[in-house]
């Protein structure tokens, strides 16, 4: 029987072509490093193209045809010129990182290679890279040589798999193998303020609305101890298990470092998993100024680490490293026979035993490299600069009267309001500043609510955005307040 498609071998070989490949990568290059120029000098109009959905909808149409009709520079250079621009140093907005180019360039040799790092004869460079980078983060923790751990596709990953893990260690019921109905109502803590990442992991684990105890917090936006125990009691009385502790270091709305050795301290008391989301603020390790903003972190049972966000690497790269490393393995105790042979422990190059994914990139060579090529103090320097700048900022917004700080920035997360007595509504007032900045200026900033107020929120993560690029902003919010106040809607 003849095959129904005839493969044809030359245009297989074309699409393949090292020659052409060659000629098309010289030019992407070429393309990006002009882009890259243009961005970090500020050549480009606005950090965010302001649009909207149904717009940009029209202009990626699914309308494919069966032969070659696309050019690979015009639709870069397209993708380039309507996305979001992380280095152009007006870009203050949610918390990821303008990629390093040897981190960009290392994207472009995991692509190629599109090495797997399931099982260790997938990936067996990226599986050892990860060892070694789980290694040294570890070390910076400063968790012992028992811990270990692995990368994963974003903290939200991270997060739930570390709570799995808590939960069949803590419980004392095997869910993974019985179901949920053989363990008695469970219960975690979180702050209120915490990503909602927490949230969804502890209801896909089936715990329910009231299963994720949100705490309040204080005046900082951080964990309030004395809620936490109020919230602990109220929680037993209802006959649910408590088995975790979501520590946040830092929150993603204002930057607020929970109490680490005061909630570790609780922990120990009452038999619970410390787990630290750090995706955000872990990074402050680095940093010898920053490192005491997560005093008490070597006590966490497990903590969660992005370096998409303050270690300059393109995304997903999420570390997820446990204090005793044999708890790794307690998330997922599945076997594959066909991928995995022995028992857990011993293979501990086969990764898949303990990520959500099967297939993952080989994600740990961008950082790998980086840190090599690079060198930690660029890094360790980087993260003390961007929260250095965070805190003068504040200053700045504490200086100016018209400006209301939410509260002292402790980390490069900075959330502000303009004040103004006259104005009608400062809630709407902030959406409409953010909006028309997003639509007319060369700033992207977002926008948070705090209680029931909103306030304006910035993160300080490229390395090129300067005082004076932060002094420039404050009075374009304070000018566009204005031309709105003289409009009616705004004004009293
Ligand atoms: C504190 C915190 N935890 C978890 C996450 C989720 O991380 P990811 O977006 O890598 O899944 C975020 C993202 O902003 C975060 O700020």
């Amino acid at each position: 029987m003849q095959p129904e498609a005839n493969l044809d071998i030359n245009k297989v070989l074309e699409a393949y072509n090292p020659e052409i490949f060659r000629k098309q990568g010289y030019q992407i290059v070429d393309i990006l490093a002009d882009y890259l120029n243009q961005a970090i000098s500020k050549n480009i109009k606005q950090s965010l193209p302001y649009s909207t959905p149904e717009k940009m909808l029209k202009k990626w149409p699914d309308n494919f045809s069966t032969e070659p009709t696309g050019n690979l520079a015009d639709l870069t250079k397209r993708a380039l010129s309507q996305s979001n621009h992380l280095h152009h140093p007006h870009y203050l907005g949610h918390q990821i990182a303008p990629s390093l180019p040897a981190a960009i360039l290392c994207d472009m040799t995991s692509s190629l290679l599109n090495n797997s790092t399931a099982v260790f004869e997938m990936g067996p460079v990226s599986t050892v890279i990860e060892k070694s980078l789980i290694n040294w983060m570890a070390k910076l923790v400063g968790f012992g040589t028992d811990s270990d751990g692995f990368l994963t596709s974003g903290g939200t990953l991270g997060n739930i798999t570390a709570l799995l893990a808590a939960r069949q260690i803590k419980t004392g019921v095997d869910v993974w193998k019985k179901g949920v109905k053989e363990a008695p109502p469970l219960a975690v803590f979180v702050s209120e303020q915490a990503h909602y990442s927490i949230k969804r992991a502890g209801q896909i684990m089936g715990l329910g609305e009231e299963g994720v105890v949100l705490v309040p917090v204080d005046e900082n936006y951080s964990m309030d101890i004395s809620a936490l125990e109020r919230k602990f009691q109220e929680t037993i009385n209802t006959r649910k298990k408590p088995f975790a502790i979501i520590a946040s270091a830092c929150t993603t709305a204002t930057g607020s470092y929970d109490p680490l050795d005061r909630i570790a301290d609780f922990c120990e008391k009452h038999n619970l998993w410390l787990h630290i989301d750090g995706a955000h603020g872990a990074s402050a390790l680095i940093s010898s100024k920053y490192r005491d903003l997560l005093k008490g972190v070597e006590r966490a049972d497990s903590i969660s680490w992005d370096a998409h966000k303050m270690l300059l690497m393109p995304a997903p790269i999420t570390a997820l490293i446990f204090r005793d490393g044999n708890n790794s393995y307690e998330a997922f105790s599945q076997k594959a026979s066909y991928l995995f042979e022995k028992g857990a422990q011993s293979e501990w190059y086969n990764l898949a035993l303990r990520t959500v994914e099967c297939t993952k990139t080989m994600m740990g060579l961008k950082l790998y490299t980086s840190l090599s090529v690079y060198g930690t103090d660029f890094f360790s320097t980087y993260v003390t600069a961007m929260h250095d700048l965070t805190r003068q900022f504040g200053e700045m917004i504490e200086n100016s009267s018209d400006f209301q700080l939410a509260m002292k920035p402790q980390s490069n997360i900075i959330c502000f309001r303009y004040i103004y007595e006259g104005a009608k509504d400062l809630n709407l007032l902030q959406r409409q500043i953010r909006k028309s900045i997003l639509k007319n200026k060369s700033y992207y900033i977002v926008q948070t609510k705090l209680k029931d107020d909103i306030y304006l929120r910035c993160t300080v993560v490229n390395p090129f955005t300067t005082q004076e690029d932060l002094k420039d902003l404050l009075d374009i919010i304070r000018n566009t307040a204005k031309i709105k106040l003289n409009n009616r809607t705004y004004a009293k």
